[in-house]
Formats: C-alpha cells, structure tokens, sequence
C-alpha cells in the first residue's frame, strides 16, 4: 500500500459518499472505510509499521489527509440526508387542519323500537306503566292460566316453538298474553300495565308474517270496568297512532281469555282498502285483539270476578309499522337494509 494506493481508496470512498441515498446507507459507506476494526482506510492506516523508514511520514500525512477529509464529508452529506429526511417526514404526516370533518354516521332506534316506544308513551298518558315478562314461558302462562287446556283447539294457531315436549314443559311464548297472568297473580287490582316484547310462531315467512315478532299487551283491571271503555281506549290510542282519518273498524271475535272480543282492522295503506298484496286483498289489516277479561281469567290470576272487571288487547308494532310508513311487505323491516332504515 502506497500513499498513491490510499489517494485511490478514498477517491472510491467519496464517491461513494456522494453517492448515498439515505442514512442507514451513509452508515455503511463509514463503516466499510472508516470502520474501527476493519475499515479499509483504517487497515491501510495499519499498515504505517510495515513501510520503510523514509516512506513512512508522506503515507502518515496522507492516511491523516485522507481520513480528515473523509470525515468531513460524511458529516456533510449525513447533514444533507438528515434534513431531506426530515422533510420527507414532514410531508408525509402534515395535516390540513383547516380540512372540514366528514360528518360521522349517526345510528338511530329501528322504525318498530320507535313506535313501541310512541306506544308506551300514549298509554303513559291514560296512566298505564309499561312492563317485561319472560320470553320463555311455561304451558301453564301461555296457554292453561289463559282457558286453553291441553287440546284446546285455539292452540292451533299459536304453532309454537316447544323447547321440551309440549303440554306442561318450557316454550317459546307465542303471544304477551302471559304477562297479565304474571301481572295479576303479582299484584291486587287496580292494574293498568302495557307490555311489550318479542314473541314467536312457527309460521312461514310472507308479507304480513314473521316467525319472531313484536307485540305490546295491555291489560285494565278494575273496578266497574266496561266494553265501553275498552272502545273508547283503544278508538283513542288508535287516532294517536294513525291519525284522526284513517278508517278502523271494530269485529266481533274469539279468544279464550276474553268475553266478549273483539278484532281491530285498519284500512290498508296501501290500497286504501281495495283489496291488494299487502293485505291478502281484504282491504283490511288487523292490527289488534282485544275483549273483557274473562271470569275464569281473573280467577285464575287471584282476582275476584264479582268485585272486579277488566279488558284486555294485543296488537302487532310490526305490522301496525308497515302500515304507518306505506311499506309493502312485513320482512323488509329485519332485512337491514340501510337505505331503507335510514328513511325513519
Ligand atoms: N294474544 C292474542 C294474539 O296473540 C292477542 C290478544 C287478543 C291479546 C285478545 C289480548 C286479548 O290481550 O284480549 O293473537
């Protein structure tokens, strides 16, 4: 190795200074050249011991030249790399603070979560307190305290999702009705309750049916109670729901647990009640049952039938939901279309 030798090795090494495109790569350059054990200039450096005597001090002064000015330039060009990497940075996390924000996405209660809620609230008003109940029940509250015996026939239509073999076992409740059992045997009269809640039936799904769906119970007990009322409640509740102009009629029906009942429809929606998909043509949705209580009934909830009376309904939000907002069809409700839950 001659001074000449190292003029070359440090011609290599500033080009390849220059030529380092970031800092980890500059570290490497100084560690090939100027590296403390294994360096090339600082071999070369090593090497001093070996030369003659005369040749010895022009190499010193040259290895201490080319070392210097090595030096110097890697600290310049770490200099220039360090600040174009912080640039670099910079750019990449600068923020616009001046950009508006994108309004969030707000969620809102499901179409029939707020009519149950509207439903509590025009009861609250005539002083009636909204309550829960199971939604397992036994055979005893679902149908044998309601006067539907084992092989009562109106057991039919309540096609019920058993959880243990039927007649005395555990099963899915098919209606609220249940809960004035509880709400009777749980208190003394007077009672004004609403209950709403979930329910379930093994029926095929169509556009006015659903396996599970929602219905709100109400039960008045009290005493001198009459049919009368129960008219003038439900024909009030109903206005409050759909408005003073929608057409209802009341119908004599059948219920075990009331004596007499009655049925309320609504004229369809949809067709104005001409008769139409939405309604199976009958021009009519029912929307809710109702009666006075039957003796036996209150009997069975520990109330005397001789001191008191007391009506009874269950009607469908779901369905008193596709009627409110014009819908065609029960099951568009729990399909969770946004673009359909986003217009309530
Ligand atoms: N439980 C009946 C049903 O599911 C609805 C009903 C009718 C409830 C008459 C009542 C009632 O409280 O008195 O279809």
């Amino acid at each position: 190795m001659t001074a000449v030798d190292l003029q070359e090795l440090t011609a290599m090494a500033l080009e390849e200074i220059a030529r380092a495109d970031s800092l980890d790569r500059l570290d490497e350059v100084r560690l090939r050249y100027l590296g403390r054990r294994d360096g090339l200039v600082t071999l070369a450096g090593q090497r001093l011991r070996e030369l003659a005597p005369e040749q010895r001090a022009a190499f010193g002064q040259e290895f201490n030249r080319a070392s210097g000015q090595l030096r110097s330039a890697l600290e310049t060009r770490q200099r220039e790399l360090a600040s174009g990497e912080a640039q670099l940075r910079e750019d990449a996390e600068w923020v616009d603070m001046s950009h508006p924000f994108r309004e969030a996405d707000q969620g809102h209660s499901h179409p029939v979560t707020g009519l149950i809620r509207e439903i509590e609230d025009i009861f609250a008003f005539l002083g009636y307190q909204s309550v829960g109940g199971p939604e397992l029940e036994d055979d005893q509250h679902n149908f044998q305290l309601l006067n539907m015996p084992p092989e009562h026939p109106a057991r039919d239509s309540h096609d019920t999702f058993y959880l243990s073999p039927p007649a005395g076992g555990w099963l899915y409740r098919t209606h609220t009705s249940p809960v004035q059992m509880r709400a009777m045997l749980g208190s003394p009269p007077p009672l004004r309750i609403i209950v709403p809640g979930k329910v379930a039936r093994r029926d095929n799904p169509d556009p006015t049916h659903t396996p599970v769906f929602h219905q709100v119970e109400g039960l008045c007990v009290d005493h001198g109670v009459t049919l009368g009322d129960l008219k003038g409640t439900l024909e009030y509740a109903i206005r409050a729901l759909f408005g003073r102009d929608r057409r209802v009629r009341l119908r004599a029906s059948f219920f075990p647990y009331t004596e007499p009942s009655l049925e309320a429809d609504v004229a369809c929606a949809v067709c104005q009640g001409a008769g139409c998909r939405t309604c199976l043509q009958k021009g009519w949705i029912e929307i809710l049952g109702s009666g006075m209580v039957h003796p036996q009934v209150l009997r069975n909830g520990g109330v005397d039938p001789e001191t008191y009376s007391g009506f009874a309904f269950g009607m469908g939000p779901d369905r008193i939901a596709v009627l409110r907002y014009g819908l065609t069809d029960l099951r568009d409700l729990y399909e969770n279309d946004l673009r359909l839950l986003e217009c309530f």
